[in-house]
């Protein structure tokens, strides 16, 4: 049976507030703190930010606020061009990235929490550990049994087009983490993101091991724990398909058994 067990430290109290003293043009952003340094309970502080002088992204807000407002507030960002995946979170209840979710899409105050279900490493950044072992355990890298070729692997443009979907995947986990199936067994399902990308080695012309692949994910709970819920298709920032991917590994499932 499921243990339903609340983390250390999971009651939310009420944090500090942050006035934009002067300013005529205010957003709120309502924001999870927590480290583990003080042996305190997670708050959600509350920042004002003067909009006449902030990007129109989420990220630049949050950005703002560790520059000029409170420099201990951390998250993850890289790129801010929606192509690292890092600043990935929960914005306004829905999992996406911070960098391309524009803050007049929110009406009222913002609230910025972590992905769900995921341990805290400290306010919005998510322990990603457990994904990305299960990552590297579908061996996200091309198996040939030929030998390398002089110049490049070619494919038809049919081959190619069948990776479109696929390649574009930017691994934020916003899907992995919005999935109910994966919340609950997440040591043992893989969750979309990475079937996603087992599907993407799978349907490559140029791999040769299809059928070890597909061996290493026969499996109640590695693949079969998906029961075409959706959330991760709907949350998807990039709007690609995880739950189409499943789909298609659990077809070629069937079609090797007859
Ligand atoms: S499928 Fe979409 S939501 Fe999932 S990891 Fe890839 S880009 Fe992120
Ligand atoms: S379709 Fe599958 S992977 Fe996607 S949210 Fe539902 S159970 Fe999770
Ligand atoms: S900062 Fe790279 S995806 Fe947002």
């Amino acid at each position: 049976m499921a243990e339903f067990a609340l983390p250390a430290n999971s009651k939310i109290g009420a944090g500090e507030t942050y006035k934009a003293a002067g300013a005529k043009n205010v957003k709120t952003f309502k924001v999870y703190r927590w480290t583990p340094d003080d042996g305190k309970n997670p708050r959600v502080d509350t920042y004002e930010v003067d909009m006449d002088s902030c990007g129109p992204m989420v990220l630049d807000a949050l950005i703002k606020i560790k520059n000029e407002i409170d420099s201990s507030l951390t998250f993850r960002r890289s790129c801010r061009e929606g192509v690292c995946g890092s600043c990935a979170m929960n914005i306004d209840g829905t999992n996406t990235l911070a960098c391309t979710k524009f803050i007049d899409e929110v009406k009222g105050d913002i609230k910025i929490y972590p992905l769900p279900h995921m341990p805290v490493v400290r306010d919005l950044v998510p322990d990603l550990n457990v994904p990305y072992a299960q990552l590297a355990s579908i061996e996200p890298w091309l198996k040939s049994t030929t030998q390398p070729p002089t110049r490049e692997r070619l494919q038809s443009h049919e081959e190619r087009a069948k990776l479109d979907g696929l390649w574009e995947c930017i691994l934020c986990f916003c899907c992995t983490t919005s999935c109910p199936s994966y919340w609950w067994s997440g040591e043992r399902y893989l969750g979309p993101a990475v079937l996603l990308q087992a599907y993407r080695w799978i349907a490559d012309s140029r791999d040769d091991a299809v059928g070890e692949r597909l061996d290493a994910l026969e499996d109640p709970f590695r693949l079969y724990r998906c029961h075409t819920i959706m959330n991760c298709t709907k949350t998807c920032p990039k709007g690609l398909n995880p739950a189409k991917a499943i789909g298609e590994i659990k077809k070629m499932m069937i079609e090797r058994t007859i």
